[in-house]
């Protein structure tokens, strides 16, 4: 009697077949090889297909038997088949994402011609420091009229200071009340800022700005840092803090001693030079906590006629400003003696002193 729970098994002529066909799906390389298999065995002309064919001939008892132990070759084997096909086709996808891997692992050139000059990096040094501390970056024209330049920063023309700055004046336009200049400073970025925007304001204004001036500590162009805090309570103190903030920062030395020495500008009242710490031996300067001092910068609290001049009350709003010169603090930062190299466009130079678009040169911004 054959085991009717088992009926491929128990047929000598199906089990053999189950196993030749199950010897080759295991041997099936590609899957091209296990579909010729699937066609052979399973397709309109496939060996299990013709038997099943040949059910009609038999007699009722021997067709049921019989076609009951072909369905079940039949869901073998093609279950078999799929399952040969799943580990065949993750290894083809295996294989084809091995080779079409890209190696994003590839240095970049060692060997980049372009450099940033020092004084771009000084600034894009400069916004990263103020921002962090919720400076906003304003800009103002370079060519400005002696509105903004000197009037509205408490200068009228009888003013006597308006010969600290040897100003570059371009021709005169027929009827216009106010001279063209080329900016002496980026103090004028104050008024624009002030006359545009209702305080709290805190901005700074890093720009060219053009004296006619040519010596080794002077250039007919160069750059300053303008900053402005206005708002109900701003003092002397939060200036002094922040700008210790900053060049601390900026420098990367921790104990830098920064002083305020009186001294006079017409837009501010009291007004402030900024000395930062450093000491001088054998040619060299160092930074530092040495006790003597090097001057970058002037500051103060904004004087209120400035701030009645673009339409704020002084009577409620205060607030202190200050500015640097670029070229200066970059200078004491990386090293660089003449003021006048910065603008020879001498590319050996320029290859020495100016930076790789990737470098990190602030150490305090290191980690
Ligand atoms: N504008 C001044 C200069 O060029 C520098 C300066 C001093 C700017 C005091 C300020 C300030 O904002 O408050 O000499």
């Amino acid at each position: 009697m054959r085991d009717a729970a088992n009926p491929v098994e128990n047929n000598d002529e199906l089990s053999a077949l189950k196993s030749e066909l199950g010897t080759a799906v295991a041997s099936a390389a590609t899957i091209a090889a296990l579909d010729d298999i699937r066609v052979s065995a399973l397709g309109k002309k496939g060996r299990i297909t013709d038997m099943m064919k040949t059910l009609g001939t038999l007699s009722p008892d021997e067709r049921k038997a019989r076609g009951a132990a072909l369905n079940i070759l039949k869901d073998d084997i093609a279950s078999v088949i799929d399952a040969r096909q799943k580990i065949l086709s993750t290894a083809a996808l295996s294989e084809k994402l091995a080779r079409e891997n890209i190696d994003i692992t590839l240095s970049p050139r060692p060997q980049a011609e372009g450099r940033i000059h020092p004084i771009s990096q000084t600034i894009d040094e400069i916004i990263t420091i103020f921002a962090s501390m919720g400076f906003v970056t304003a800009k103002g024209p370079d060519i400005e009229n002696e509105y903004y330049n000197f009037e509205a920063l408490n200068l009228p023309s009888s003013h006597p200071a308006r010969d600290m700055q040897a100003t570059f004046f371009l021709p005169e336009e027929a009827g216009t009340k106010y001279k063209t200049v080329l900016r002496t400073q980026t103090s004028p970025v104050q008024i624009r800022t002030m006359m545009e925007q209702k305080p709290p304001i805190r901005i700074i204004a890093p720009g060219r700005t053009y004296r006619c001036d040519y010596d080794q500590t002077h250039t007919p162009m160069f750059h300053q840092v303008e900053g402005l805090v206005i708002d109900e309570h701003s003092h002397m103190g939060h200036l002094k803090g922040c700008l210790l903030d900053f060049l601390r920062e900026f420098f990367g030395i921790d104990d830098l001693p920064i002083r305020f020495r009186p001294s006079y500008f017409p837009f501010t009242e009291p007004s402030a030079e900024i000395d930062i710490g450093c000491k001088r031996s054998g040619g060299e300067l160092k930074l530092g906590n040495y006790g003597d001092w090097l001057e970058i910068g002037g500051s103060g609290m904004v004087h209120p006629n400035v701030l009645r001049n673009c339409g704020i009350d002084p009577d409620k709003y205060q607030g202190f400003a200050f500015g640097m010169g670029i070229e200066r603090i970059a200078m004491l930062k990386y090293g660089i003696p003449d003021l006048r190299t910065f603008f020879d466009a001498d590319l050996r130079w320029l290859k020495h002193y100016g930076f790789m678009p990737l470098d990190i040169p602030n150490p305090a911004m290191k980690e």
